[in-house]
């Protein structure tokens, strides 16, 4: 899929080119290697959005570090949420005593996050805190508020960089708005 004339008339503007989301998800992996320097965090992937941030996050960090995933729906195949979280994956890890960092794509209501921190944190981490690489402006309440934000964006629907509409465009290197 390149970014060429016969680009796919779904795709809006790039809101994030693949190269600023290189160098700021370096810089989000240097400040976790060096808030955890001497722990071994265990990285706890949101799929299916957060797997290639996940996988770039993971190389950026200069620390043993473990991965593990959980599999969340809250969209559906509809651009608004629902309001309804379900895991549909859930960890191999057990949690308890870890230093356990959440890795999510993108926070809008809040309502995934929320519903998952409070979830694991019911599961006796040593400490939870979240990376999440995109926060939309005027999101809702988050609790815990995220320790590490790549970018805050406009409220715009977004795709690429992990992150789908009805599961296509996710190999996309960069962020773009989806116009539909
Ligand atoms: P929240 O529960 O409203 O905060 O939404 C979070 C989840 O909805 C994310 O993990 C994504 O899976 C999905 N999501 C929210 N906004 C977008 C977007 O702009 N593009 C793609 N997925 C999104």
């Amino acid at each position: 899929m390149s970014d060429t004339e016969d680009r796919d008339p779904a795709l809006g503007r790039v809101v994030i080119a693949e190269d600023a989301l290189g160098a700021r998800v370096r810089e989000l992996g240097a400040e976790i290697s060096t808030d955890y320097a001497g722990r071994q965090p265990l990285l706890v992937g949101v799929l299916k959005g957060a797997f290639v941030f996940m996988s770039d996050l993971a190389r950026a960090i200069n620390l043993h570090v473990e991965v593990d995933f959980m599999a969340v729906s809250s969209y559906g195949h509809a651009t608004q949420t629902s309001g309804v979280v379900r895991i549909i994956k859930d960890l191999e890890a057990d949690l308890t005593g870890r230093d356990v960092i959440v890795v999510e794509d993108i926070v809008d209501s809040g309502l995934t996050l929320n519903y998952l921190c409070r979830n694991l944190l019911g599961r006796g981490p040593a400490s939870l805190t979240v990376c999440a690489l995109l926060v939309k402006e005027g999101h809702g309440e988050i609790d815990p508020a995220p320790a590490y934000v790549g970018f805050t964006i406009p409220r715009l629907f977004v795709i690429g960089y992990g992150l789908d509409v009805a599961e296509r465009y996710r190999n996309l290197p960069y962020l773009a708005e989806y116009i539909g």
